[in-house]
């Protein structure tokens, strides 16, 4: 190779890699350009085989010009890739934003199921009266639920709760009166409890699930009537179902209190005219009472006479179906929310 063409081809080199790099803004591509033209095996590298072919007076030129377009090429891949780290910095930059001043996605917001919702009106409704909660156990004794309640085992009102039985002595509980004994057991009285919680029985039609809720009051103390239990009642019935709501007291029969009656208050949907509602009567049956049976005082060993009680137990879904106009008691388990959201 004449030393003449020897620079022409350096020249020629540095011009299509000087080309090359300028067209090339990936950091990884202008890497294979610097492997492609300076690389051990690259381009240049093998120009300069040729030195040795020319001339030795022309060599240290020769040597120097590809020194320089090496120096020329090694700067400009410098810059590039300078300017090439720089662009995809700033890429990343934008993609990655976060602009603080959007607004945020909003969450679903939960609420209370209905049921939870009457609960807690109900257990503040008689806390406000100063009735204290008290809890018991979902999986109860025979004992508890009945024995303890004058209902012994062949009595013809167990054949009312339709229960769910583990073993001849140990069941679901059908009420949450069982709480009443519980409470009895461990304390003395001035007792003035109310106990909302869960109770089962094998039943399932428009108004009737397997599961539903109840909550319980029970006062004991001396000198207690049935009067304090229409007051207590009668507070209720206005403060939950409004001012000018009616009830009435309609006699009954539970094994465990003596009288025994069940509170109607007068219909929510008609007014006491008359509907499908309630029956053509006027009146809604919302839930059970009386004054504590001697034999279930006896159960607990206080003695009766001195001391004498009230206790009344009602039904949630019930009570919630009334006040909201519910007619499938199905509705609040079916879990749906187009349902649950109107509370
Ligand atoms: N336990 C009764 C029931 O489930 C309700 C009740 C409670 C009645 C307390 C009187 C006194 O039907």
């Amino acid at each position: 190779m004449s030393p003449h063409e020897l620079e022409e081809r350096l020249l020629a080199l540095e011009r299509e890699a000087a080309e090359a790099i300028q067209g090339e803004e990936e950091v990884s591509g202008l890497e294979a350009l610097r492997v492609k033209y300076l690389g051990r095996k690259g381009l240049l590298t093998q120009l300069l085989r040729s030195l040795k072919e020319v001339p030795q007076q022309e060599r240290p030129r020769l040597g120097q010009l590809a020194n320089s377009v090496k120096a020329s090429l090694e700067k400009r891949l410098e810059e590039a890739k300078e300017r090439a780290l720089l662009r995809e910095r700033e890429r990343a930059l934008r993609s990655e934003t976060v602009d603080v001043t959007l607004p945020g996605a909003p969450l679903p917001r939960g609420r209370f199921h209905p049921i939870s919702q009457v609960m807690d009106e109900i257990v503040e409704i008689f806390t406000s009266m100063g009735f204290q909660v008290a809890e018991g156990p979902e999986v109860e004794w025979d004992y508890y639920n009945f024995e303890a309640l004058n209902i012994p085992k062949d009595h013809p009102a167990r054949d009312m709760h339709d229960t769910f039985y583990f073993s001849s002595e140990m069941l679901l509980r059908t009420h949450t009166s069982p709480v009443q004994v519980r409470v009895m057991q461990r304390q003395r009285p001035p007792i003035q409890v109310i106990s909302p919680g869960v109770v089962y029985r094998r039943d399932s039609d428009i108004s009737h699930t397997p599961m539903f809720h109840q909550v319980e009051g029970l006062l004991v103390d001396e000198g207690v009537s049935f009067s304090h239990l229409k007051g207590t009642l009668g507070f209720f019935v206005k403060e939950f179902f409004g001012r000018g709501t009616e009830m009435r007291f309609r006699p009954s029969f539970f094994p465990f209190t003596e009288p025994s009656a069940e509170v109607d208050i007068g219909c929510v949907i008609c007014g006491g005219r008359g509907c499908s509602v309630c029956g053509g009567t006027g009146w809604l049956e919302i839930l059970g009472c009386g004054m504590v049976h001697p034999e279930v005082f006896r159960a607990v060993g206080y003695e009766f006479g001195r001391l004498t009680g009230f206790a009344f137990g009602m039904g949630v879904e019930r009570i919630a179906m009334l006040r909201y106009g519910i007619n499938d008691i199905r509705l609040f388990f079916q879990n749906d929310l187009r349902f649950l959201e109107q509370f």
